[in-house]
């Protein structure tokens, strides 16, 4: 496979099926390593620059503690207290770290300003959650798909709620590995079509295929995963309640969840609000993995700084 030293990961649409795969097996060999007890450290004296415009839990912790776990250390950027928060432009921010960092994670808005950040930046740029998409949530994703199910390929995902950076990034990786897609959100708030586009193209050529629908009965039939988020993400605040009526017949419970496989996983990338997208019941049940989900956020994320960032 094409190596993926010094490459960006802006999306998952930048890497191969085969690229994926190898970053699922090397997230599994740094897991396996760390609960051995094994020091690992290929990322000896690099620093991970972590720019953040909108909060985070698992990410900021994830990444930091992932990078010191492997030799490195990261340095946490908010934005408000960059030059980047007063005015300085994106590329001119990009060309200074790139002189003094072996690579910049960056949560923000718009998928546009991580691209001028690549575009400006030398050294590999990390997108840690855009208003677009939410790529290395997904690699972990499907490392504890995996870890349950056994595989990936065959499988279906289900996921219900608003057609969000989550659904844009779950419907690419899915596509790529080979499992069906399904999402269901109401008139208005269905992933958007430019993006649906380009994964109906990887998933014709993978042979198995993305559903879009308002139904979320018809969405989450013979599902093998349910997932769901937010109906509000970071930046849509002042929507939350006209998002809680509109969203409201969306909400996985147990009868909406009678339509899924009988052992379907529950996944949500998390931070929940129990109550709304998900009952409470379903997100602390048997069913539910998104803690084991939490956790291989590192995981993942140490493979990803790896492979684009190991000498
Ligand atoms: N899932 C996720 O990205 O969580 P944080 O917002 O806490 O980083
Ligand atoms: N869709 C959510 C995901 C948070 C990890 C948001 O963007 O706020």
């Amino acid at each position: 496979i094409e190596s993926l030293k010094g490459k960006d990961c802006l999306t998952l649409l930048d890497y191969t099926t085969d690229q994926l795969v190898y970053l699922l097996q090397l997230a599994k060999d740094v897991k396996a390593k760390q609960k051995a007890g094994q020091i690992y450290q290929p990322l000896k004296g690099k620093v991970l620059g972590m720019i953040f415009e909108k909060s985070s839990t698992r990410t900021r912790v994830s990444f930091e503690a992932g990078i010191y776990q492997l030799g490195g250390t990261g340095l946490f950027l908010s934005s408000a207290d960059l030059q980047l928060g007063r005015g300085e432009p994106i590329g001119d921010t990009a060309k200074v770290l790139s002189g003094y960092l072996d690579g910049i994670m960056i949560r923000t808005f718009q998928q546009s300003d991580i691209e001028e950040l690549a575009d400006n930046a030398t050294i590999p740029v990390i997108n840690g959650l855009t208003d677009d998409f939410h790529p290395c949530q997904v690699l972990a994703d499907l490392q504890t798909i995996e870890e349950v199910k056994g595989k990936l390929q065959g499988l279906k995902i289900a996921y219900i709620g608003d057609g969000n950076n989550m659904a844009h990034s779950l419907m690419i990786g899915a596509a790529k590995m080979g499992m069906d897609f399904s999402t269901a959100a109401p008139e208005g708030y269905l992933p958007k079509q430019a993006i649906v586009d380009r994964a109906k193209e990887i998933a014709d050529a993978n042979q198995v295929t993305i559903t879009i629908t308002t139904d979320p009965i018809e969405a989450i039939k013979n599902a093998d995963i349910v997932y769901t988020d937010v109906w509000a993400s970071m930046g849509q605040e002042s929507e939350q309640k006209k998002r809680e009526a509109l969203f409201a017949s969306y909400q996985v419970n147990p009868a909406l969840l009678k339509h899924a496989k009988p052992d379907y996983m529950f996944m949500h990338c998390l931070p929940a609000h129990r109550g709304e997208e998900v009952t409470a019941d379903i997100i602390d049940g048997d069913q539910s993995y998104v803690f084991q989900e939490a956790e291989n956020r590192l995981h993942a994320q140490k493979a990803l700084m790896i492979a684009l960032m190991a000498d």
